[in-house]
């Protein structure tokens, strides 16, 4: 890496038409990269066999709808066509709704990827670390470029230019997974396991991020970690965002605008809560295990206590869904694959069992939930100003509560941490 035709010189312009002439994207260069050290033999790319594009397959041929290579190209074709709208469109509000509504579906496309499908690429895929690798830069370039775009006005040169630098990334982002990365998934793995990676793949997507946020790291656990906090907080954002938008533009809107527009906030906000429920779910099962576990131990009646909130503050969210008249939806679902994220430190971490690492671990799990309430009954509070149905004096107390948490698991934390090293320097000394 690092020489030329390496990633670091790889420029945004290719496409399946450069592939086909042989003037191969930097995924294609580094799939043969890593063929060649796969097998050891010195074959070039042109002797290689063209893999089939995603784009020229047919529906049954990618698994059916529900396989993750259909959902992607459905998606991809989606972002094209809005990517194309706004090309279209006059500088205006419509154009600014277009650009906001294609960052909101290549942000949770691109989370949900770098959260579900690239480790499978990884699994699954001879060289697979490499080709994840490039995509993750792909991504974190276009996180990086609309993180700018969000600053700039709207309507200015610099602006314009660089929306249209990261449509340009876009597109080079689908070519190269539809041409290159899923294909190779489709040849290592059978049709029913690319439908369960589409069903995961989905739900992960409905609940993820919808901005940038350069603190959240590309790849699992600590995407998902930071990420679903994050993600409930974008929901509450673009949900208020558009709250606003509508009501300056419904001066002059009659009742079915007005019921449109409750309608669809009505939407937003289930969703939202739905996802807050599933963390605040999947942290109350956690601080559940965490009792069972260092229940008996010098942390234990700090451990039930905010096991007990954590609980307290599920039932919270599940009266405010009731009251909200929002039903409760897959955040089981969600709230597994949170708790599997979260898993993963322990096998993984089984070097660190006994040692009380792993205590220290899931604290830090713990306080990053916390925060994620926080910062969603911040979002909340903010909402509660626009809708009376939102109990803003119960809203305070349940982020105050959260706030405490945090401060408890900090100090719980740096307790355990400086336990744990006097202990191993104790055990060095007698060594
Ligand atoms: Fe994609
Ligand atoms: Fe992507």
């Amino acid at each position: 890496m690092g020489t030329a035709g390496s990633p670091a010189g790889y420029r945004p312009h290719t496409s399946i038409a450069a592939a086909a002439r042989g003037t191969w994207p930097v995924l294609a260069w580094a799939t043969h990269h890593a063929w060649d050290h796969g097998d050891g033999g010195s074959v070039s790319g042109e002797e290689r066999p063209v893999t089939v594009s995603i784009e020229e397959q047919t529906v049954e041929q990618l698994g059916g709808p529900a396989s993750v290579l259909a959902r992607q190209r459905r998606d991809h074709a989606e972002m094209d066509r809005l990517m194309d709208r706004w090309g279209a469109l006059a500088d205006g509000e419509e154009r600014e709704r277009v650009l906001k509504e294609i960052v909101q579906l290549v942000f949770s496309h691109a989370f949900a990827e770098e959260t579900v499908l690239w480790p499978a690429v990884r699994r699954s895929v001879q060289g697979g670390d490499e080709l994840t690798s490039l995509v993750e830069e792909e991504h974190q370039e276009i996180n990086d470029l609309v993180a700018r775009i969000e600053r700039l006005s709207p309507g200015s040169s610099e602006r314009e230019e660089k929306v249209r630098r990261v449509f340009a990334l876009i597109r080079q982002d689908i070519r190269d997974e539809e041409d290159v990365v899923l294909p190779r998934l489709q040849e290592s793995l059978p049709a029913a396991q690319l439908r369960r990676l589409g069903t995961a793949w989905d739900t992960v997507r409905r609940s993820a991020p919808t901005h940038p946020h350069p603190v959240i790291p590309r790849r699992p656990p600590g995407n998902a970690l930071l990420g679903v906090p994050l993600s409930a907080y974008d929901r509450i954002r673009d949900a208020v965002g558009a709250g606003k938008a509508r009501s300056r533009s419904s001066g002059t809107a009659g009742g079915t605008g007005d019921a449109e527009t409750r309608q669809r906030r009505q939407k937003r906000l289930e969703i939202f809560l739905n996802d807050h429920l599933a963390g605040a779910a999947a942290a109350a099962e956690l601080a559940r295990r965490m009792v069972q576990e260092h229940g008996d131990g010098r942390y234990g009646d700090t451990l039930r206590d905010i096991a007990r909130q954590c609980g307290q503050d599920r039932l919270a969210l599940q009266r405010q869904l009731g009251e909200l008249g929002i039903p409760v939806k897959h955040y089981k679902v969600y709230g597994a694959w949170l708790g599997e994220k979260a898993g993963r430190l322990k096998p993984n971490g089984r070097l660190l069992r006994g040692s009380g690492l792993s205590l220290l671990v899931e604290l830090g799990v713990l306080r990053l939930a916390a925060q994620g309430k926080a910062l969603c009954w911040r979002a909340l509070l903010a909402a509660a100003r626009r809708d009376t149905r939102l109990d803003a004096a119960r809203l305070e107390e349940l982020l105050r509560r959260a706030e405490r948490q945090m401060e408890t698991l900090d100090a719980l934390h740096d307790e355990a941490a400086g336990a744990l090293l006097a202990d191993a320097a104790a055990a060095g000394h007698g060594a």
